[in-house]
Order: C-alpha cells, then sequence, then structure tokens
C-alpha cells in the first residue's frame, strides 16, 4: 500500500455539497429554546426579529438530515476549502507511539480558524434576506475576525462587541476586523442598555461573552434591517461546521481509515460538533463506536462540572432560555489565555449527547495545554491556537496511552486554528508566568446561583 501523506486535500470537486443535521439522527431531540416569560418553546417565527429567516429555521429544524449549501457559499467555501487532513506522523514519532494521530487543520484562512466556515453561511442568508447587516460579540476574536471577511464578501455592515479585556489584550484583531469593514465597540460599553446596566454594576468589568451577547442582541433589535448572529453554541452552527467531519470522514475513507477516537477542543461546542457530525452519525445509527471526547479548560468546566438546566445564553437576560450544561450566566472565569473557551454554556445539542453517555469530557488546565502546543509546533510546523491546543493536550494524552498499552489506535483531533494573535499567551508561558485556575466549589456555587428559576 502506498504511504498516507503528511497532508490530504479533498478536489473542490470532492468538497461535500450538503450540511448535515445531527439532530435528524438524534434518538432523544435536544430540549428546544424556550421564552424565558412563558416558558413556552419558541417557534421559528417568533425568532425573526433576532435570526434572518432561514437561520431562525434551521434552527429549530430537528427532521431535516441534509441541507444544500447554497453556490455562493460553496463559491466563498472554496476560497480556503476543502481543508486538509494531516497525519502527525513527526508527533507520533516524537511520541514513541503505536497509534495513527490524524488532525482535520482548519486554520488556512486568513480569520485563522474554523469559525469563517459558519460565518460564511450567516452573512450569505442575511444579504438574501436584503438586510444591511449584522451585530454580534466576539471574545478572543476569531468569530469577529471571521465574520467580518465573511460581511465584507457579501458587502453588510457588521457591528461587533468585543469583549473589553480582549480589545485592550489583543489590538491587531480589532485592527483585522476594521480592515474589512467592522465597526468594533469595547463591551461593556455605554452604547446599549444591557452595557450601561453591567458598567452601573462594575464600572471595572474586563468584560465577558456573556455581557457582549447581550448587547449584540439589543444593538440588532433596536436597528431596522439588522440581525444578530452567534458564532457558536446554536444548532444552525453546528449545521455549519458538519463540513469540518464531513470532509474527514470523505477524507479517511480514501485512506481506508476510520477512527477509534474523535477529540475536540469545546468552547461553546461549534468546532467539536462539527467534526464529529458524521462520526457520531455512525455511533447514533449503531454503525460503529468511537470515543468521542470534548476537551475544556479546568477554569471555565460546564461539561465536567457544570449542570445540565435551562439557562439564558447571555448575562444580561436578553435571550431565550437553552437547556444546556451551563455554569450559570452570572459565572465569571477567571482570566485565562485561551479567550474562546470562555463560554458558561455548552450547544443544546452536544449537552445533551453528553447527558446520554455518548460523549465524554476531560478539563485540562492551562500550563498543559501550552505545553502539549509548543511540542506539536515544534514536529509539525503549526502554531496552534491555544483553544485548538485543548485538543492536542488531549490527543497527545491518548497517545501516550497507546504507548503503554500497545494499542495501535487511530486518533482524529480538530486543529481549529492558528496562535499568531495569542502570543502572549504564549509569552507568558514561556516566561513561567502562566498561572492555572481551577474554580472552587464556592465560586461554581455563584454561577449557579444565577440559574434562572424554573417553576
Ligand atoms: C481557534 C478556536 N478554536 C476553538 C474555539 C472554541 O469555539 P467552539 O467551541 O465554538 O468551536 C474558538 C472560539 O473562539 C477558537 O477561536
Amino acid at each position: 500500500m502506498t504511504k498516507i501523506p503528511h497532508r490530504l486535500y479533498l478536489t473542490e470537486d470532492q468538497m461535500p455539497r450538503r450540511w448535515y443535521n445531527l439532530r435528524a439522527d438524534m434518538k432523544e431531540q435536544p430540549d428546544p429554546l424556550i421564552h424565558p416569560g412563558t416558558h413556552e418553546p419558541l417557534p421559528a417565527e417568533s425568532l425573526y426579529p433576532i435570526f434572518c429567516e432561514k437561520l431562525a429555521r434551521q434552527e429549530t429544524d430537528c427532521t431535516t438530515r441534509y441541507f444544500d449549501i447554497p453556490e455562493p457559499v460553496l463559491d466563498m467555501y472554496k476560497l480556503y476549502r476543502p481543508s486538509p487532513l494531516c497525519r502527525a506522523y513527526n508527533l507520533e514519532k516524537a511520541l514513541g507511539t503505536p497509534a495513527k494521530i490524524y488532525y482535520k487543520f482548519e486554520g488556512n484562512n486568513t480569520s485563522g480558524s474554523h469559525k469563517l466556515n459558519s460565518a460564511i453561511a450567516q452573512a450569505y442568508y442575511a444579504k438574501e434576506q436584503g438586510l444591511k447587516g449584522l451585530t454580534t460579540e466576539t471574545g478572543a476574536g476569531q468569530w469577529g475576525t471571521a465574520l467580518s471577511e465573511a460581511c465584507a464578501y457579501f458587502g453588510l455592515d457588521l457591528k461587533v462587541f468585543m469583549v473589553k479585556v480582549s480589545y485592550e489584550q489583543k489590538p491587531y484583531r480589532k485592527a483585522v476586523m476594521q480592515t474589512f469593514g467592522a465597526d468594533v465597540t469595547p463591551s461593556p460599553s455605554d452604547t446599549t442598555e444591557a452595557g450601561r446596566a453591567i458598567l452601573a454594576h462594575d464600572p471595572t468589568t474586563g468584560g465577558s461573552l456573556g455581557c457582549a451577547i447581550s448587547e449584540a442582541v439589543e444593538m440588532a433589535v433596536t436597528h431596522e434591517g439588522y440581525r444578530y448572529v452567534l458564532g457558536s453554541v446554536l444548532n444552525q452552527v453546528l449545521l455549519h461546521q458538519s463540513i469540518i467531519g464531513l470532509e474527514s470522514r470523505q477524507a479517511m475513507e480514501l485512506l481506508d481509515e476510520y477512527p477509534d477516537i474523535v477529540i475536540g477542543c469545546a468552547g461553546g461546542g461549534s468546532n467539536l460538533g462539527g467534526l464529529i457530525a458524521p462520526f457520531m452519525q455512525d455511533k447514533l445509527l449503531g454503525r460503529t463506536d468511537p470515543r468521542i471526547i470534548a476537551v475544556e479548560p479546568a477554569s471555565c468546566p460546564s461539561l465536567t462540572r457544570g449542570r445540565y438546566a435551562y439557562d439564558f445564553c447571555d448575562t444580561g437576560h436578553v435571550t431565550p432560555l437553552a437547556r444546556m450544561y451551563t455554569l450559570g450566566n452570572g459565572f465569571m472565569p477567571a482570566p485565562n489565555h485561551a479567550g474562546g473557551l470562555r463560554y458558561h454554556g455548552m450547544s443544546p445539542i452536544l449537552s445533551k449527547l453528553y447527558h446520554d453517555g455518548y460523549m465524554e469530557a476531560v478539563a485540562v488546565k492551562q500550563t498543559d495545554v501550552f505545553e502539549a502546543a509548543v511540542q506539536f509546533a515544534k514536529v509539525e510546523t503549526i502554531l496552534p491556537a491555544p483553544e485548538s491546543a485543548h485538543a492536542i493536550r488531549s490527543a497527545i494524552d491518548e497517545a501516550l496511552r497507546c504507548k503503554q498499552t500497545g494499542e495501535a489506535k487511530t486518533i482524529l483531533f480538530g486543529l481549529t486554528g492558528t496562535g499568531y494573535f495569542d502570543m502572549a499567551a504564549y509569552e507568558a508561558y514561556h516566561n513561567g508566568r502562566m498561572r492555572n485556575h481551577v474554580p472552587t466549589d464556592a465560586e461554581l456555587a455563584e454561577g449557579f446561583a444565577s440559574l434562572p428559576a424554573m417553576a
């Protein structure tokens, strides 16, 4: 047999033409979004003031198995997709493991991460609906960057609320968004009711994703021709990100391979939900039984230490309630450089799969994550995003376990992005200034106290 290449690129013609909706094959559905006052499930139409109509329909559609990817979306995908499926020969050698390690690299685009896969879809549907523009939040900046790229391409205005600590720590992220024409405001700001209320409560706050979401939603619903978009957590985002898993499965099929273990980092769950989608389908349909592992930071452990409960998606309580693993909308993660993994909740789809035992979750410490990132960078020659490095950590741990047992397992993990804008975090690691924070039970209890009462 010919040797498996270091990097396998599908051709444009082989690229999937449809997204896969995992809900269509789930034995039990994730609980629906509900109204915070009445607790009634929200039909698609009730979401139209917030989301584009087609996206609202995707959000609430649990039965359509495949959605055609619109041609204009495919055209933009082709500027950076298919993304490579890589065989980590060098890492395997360095670890001395019998395991075969594959990773799907999503960092080969200007925004530097997988976030572009959903940004393009969301911007396209907004344009198709004749909207003027979009509003959003961004934490570490990858989502805002991706969306600004997509909005520039489709000719839409974009207003980004960027978590204040990131706005101050990552000025170049902001400059990239501005280059693509986005208007970037540090959050909390005094431009919205929600922002003013949060500032009145704590004028020195560095902000959080939950705060920025409140501001972005408010801005959308109070401005004619604008809608709000979110880069993770939602069902529609996982749908768009299924392109990652579909390409991965197709490329592995060409190599006559199939993963025993699929690993992804988990912030709000979009890359993991996308990567695992077709493999989880196989598992749900009883065709195969891969282990699926979500990796989260020990500092923001929504799956491993959170509660499965209805909660607000934001801090200012302007969103519907979603049933998910959550640390409580009032949970404030400690300053943590892997900014994209600081959200208090987790995708309702992944939460349900985890709750029903289809997935495992592990929480890892920051310094262990950077140790893995550096080890990987040196041999694989890609500088990983800190978020992605959570998955690397777990893949290395699993490969080392194989070394002990002598099992030649096939591991697939998601390398979601590059770390070029995260050099301050790398520097902190090299200087020994990086600290691990694991919240105490008392700290978590404060977050749980913010969960809404459900009669
Ligand atoms: C590079 C990268 N990977 C992963 C994540 C985590 O997000 P999600 O769980 O939605 O994939 C982020 C979020 O900002 C990110 O920027």
